[in-house]
């Protein structure tokens, strides 16, 4: 582990337009520098990096960060690494964290049960390879299968011999310790005697993403029914189930080159593939994909094909996991093989250009997929159909980009045969429940005592705050570009800066920042004025939260800087940089302005109930209330129309 320190001495110390000038050429453009973006194919440079800011930005494919994110992007490293190669390039020294004894004993499993897999690894190689039994039965079967010698050379595939314990005499003569062994899971004890795991099995080792083996597949050579046909490694210190993708360490470097990754069942369908030319793909192993797969596969790309054998209850219990993948953000498509064909025997019937231009061809986007099996079991049944619908709309509103809901939506429509606007509305229904849950644990601000008197109207107190996330990111953009900027407005005395205004106006109306990241930056702000210190933009792009790194590098390469909120309500443009005294207010208005609004509609349904319930004494609060909140609204409408709230 790195410590805090050294962590800053190397964001201090690298240099960010240096480090990218080793991956892209680079070309000064005024402050910044300019180049062809890395990640896109383009001809007119819209790669961005600030040297002042520490970021950079790719306008092609919306990529943007510090230093360590665009290592991480680009050499496709893990966090720490990404530190380790800055600190090599600048030759600082990594302080790791004092190790705790805890820490010791793990990386010493770790690493023994590394040992144990590679000593086991070589010996499954050389018995399926050099062994008369080996060769005999287990590679005279991957030959009948139609498995070439190069093939099973690339992914190291072994034989255990049939006989107890085979590799655990080996072990055990090589001084393996006994503990590592039955936790490596290549051999299991029983009354203290140990017996090989995998005996009489062909082994299919399974390696990271760095090339180790960190577990194995065994397939037995029976035929007989009441073996499992695959026993894999048990949960360790070094292989979890559910953080592996089989094939993707041989498949890493064809999933970036052709943006895509296909996914299949099996260890065999991944040799197949690969034996017909086709490289980008991995098996999930027989498991409904996880969380931390689709991660693992999302480092590389966002484009998934998951290839079936065209059975329908696997498709059915696969659509289960689905949900997880679109809220990822990725693009799943399937393709369905011809009825009895799994990936494995499908390839070996094709060309390696038919193939590809048969996945082509073929595969269906998610959602019409979906509802294309599951329409056919509901056509005539409208009860069945009513969840169907449902079913396939949570689905489009897990997906991220409102873009890509829209599109899935219009298809939705035409399949299902129903009116676009009623889906769309089911849908931003059910997106607004899902924030609801995000949102209900507010935390609420400490005793706020109110300073001196206020210089925007107030949102009174029996106000409650709602969500209104446009205004508020609004303000957050003026309080990270502008914080430190001095204003000078016409009812203030002397001048204050932007964040100070900022953060005594919301206070004031006790008002709370509700998207939790937004509430973050502003609570690091106000934290950052009670010591006294300066904004300084590096303090968010460096920020070990993951999320403002984002924002920040957003907000920081926005192209337009002014709000499309009150540029809307005006129709001249005027350059917040060029004069904040204008926008920072406008911004704190028209964030205002949204939540009387709301106020008042809430407070004319609460007229209209409590007078139906004949409630006299409430109808009588809440009019005054009412009249209350729509003085505000004028008054905030008015100052939103003046032009000059600055005094030059
Ligand atoms: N699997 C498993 N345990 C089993 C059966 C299957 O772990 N008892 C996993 C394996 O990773 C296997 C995958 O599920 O590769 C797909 O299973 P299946 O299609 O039955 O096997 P194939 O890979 O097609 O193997 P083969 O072609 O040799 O039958
Ligand atoms: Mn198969």
């Amino acid at each position: 582990m790195i410590d805090k320190e050294t962590i800053g001495r190397i964001f201090d110390t690298a240099d960010i337009v240096e480090v990218i000038s080793e991956f892209v050429q680079l070309k000064k453009a005024g402050a910044n520098y300019k180049g062809l973006s890395p990640f896109a194919n383009e001809k007119t440079p819209s790669f961005m990096v600030s040297p002042s800011k520490g970021i950079f930005k790719d306008f092609s494919s919306g990529k943007g960060g510090n230093v360590v994110s665009f290592l991480m992007e680009i050499e496709k490293l893990t966090y720490p690494d990404a530190l380790r190669y800055l600190a090599k390039k600048y030759n600082i020294e990594i302080v790791e964290k004092e190790k705790t004894e805890e820490d010791i004993q793990q990386e010493n499993e770790r690493e023994s049960l590394l040992v144990i897999s590679s000593f086991a690894n070589k010996f499954f190689i050389d018995k399926l390879n050099k062994n008369a039994e080996g060769k005999a039965i287990a590679l005279k079967y991957l030959q009948e299968r139609g498995f070439r010698e190069n093939m099973i050379e690339k992914f190291q595939l072994g034989y255990n011999p049939d006989y107890s314990t085979a590799l655990t005499e080996e072990l055990l003569k090589n001084g393996f310790k006994k503990e590592y062994i039955s936790k490596s899971g290549v051999a299991s004890e029983s009354n203290g005697k140990f017996f090989d795991r995998f005996r009489g099995r062909i082994i299919f080792p399974i390696h990271g993403l760095s090339g180790s083996v960190q577990g194995f597949g065994g397939r037995t050579l029976r035929s007989d029914k009441n073996v499992a046909k695959y026993l894999n490694s048990p949960e360790s210190e070094i292989y979890h189930k559910s953080r592996i993708l089989y094939g993707l360490f041989f498949a890493k470097k064809s999933i970036i080159t052709s943006d895509r990754c296909l996914l299949v069942e099996g260890y065999t369908d991944v040799i197949a593939f690969h034996q017909a030319g086709i490289e980008n793909v991995v098996a999930s192993s027989g498991t409904a994909l996880t969380v931390e797969q689709i991660r693992l596969i999302k480092r590389f790309t966002p484009n998934v094909t998951i290839i079936y054998d065209g059975d329908e209850a696997g498709i059915k219990a696969s659509f289960r996991g689905i949900d997880l993948v679109l809220e990822e953000g990725l693009n799943i498509r399937v393709l369905l093989l011809p009825d009895g064909e799994d990936p494995d025997s499908f390839s070996r019937k094709k060309s390696s250009s038919e193939l590809v231009e048969f996945i082509d061809k073929n595969e269906q986007d998610f959602i019409s997929f979906k509802s294309g099996i599951l329409l056919k079991d509901a056509e005539k049944d409208p009860v069945k159909k009513a969840t169907l619908v449902n079913d396939i709309l949570r689905s489009v509103s897990m997906i991220p980009e409102t873009i890509n809901r829209s599109i899935y939506i219009k298809e939705c429509s035409s399949i299902l045969n129903m009116d676009e606007h009623v889906l769309y509305s089911e849908v931003n229904k059910l997106r607004r429940k899902k924030q609801n849950q995000k949102w209900t644990s507010r935390p609420s601000y400490e005793e706020v005592v109110p300073k001196e008197s206020p210089s925007q109207p107030q949102v009174p107190a029996f106000v409650e705050a709602v969500y209104s996330e446009y205004e508020e990111r609004d303000v957050i953009n003026f309080l990270l570009r502008y914080g430190n900027d001095m204003l000078n407005l016409a009812d203030e005395e002397g001048e204050i800066s932007v964040a100070k205004y900022i953060i005594r106006e919301i206070q004031n109306d006790q008002l709370e920042i509700e998207n939790l990241v937004y509430k973050k930056v502003f609570e690091t702000v106000q934290g950052l004025l009670e010591k006294n210190m300066e904004i300084k933009d590096k303090y968010f792009v460096f920020h070990e939260d993951k999320k403002i790194q984002d924002l920040a590098v957003e907000i920081f390469t926005e192209k337009h800087e002014i709000s499309k909120i009150w540029r809307k309500k005006d129709n001249y443009i005027e350059l917040p940089g060029d004069n904040p005294g204008i926008a920072v207010p406008k911004a704190l208005l028209a964030y205002k302005s949204r939540i009387i609004t709301k106020a008042i509609k809430e407070t004319q349904d609460k007229i209209s109930k409590a007078s139906k319930s004949e409630d006299l004494e409430d109808v009588r609060e809440l009019q005054s209330q009412f009249i209350n909140l729509k003085e505000i609204q004028m008054l905030i409408s008015r100052q939103l129309g003046a032009r000059t709230i600055i005094s030059p």
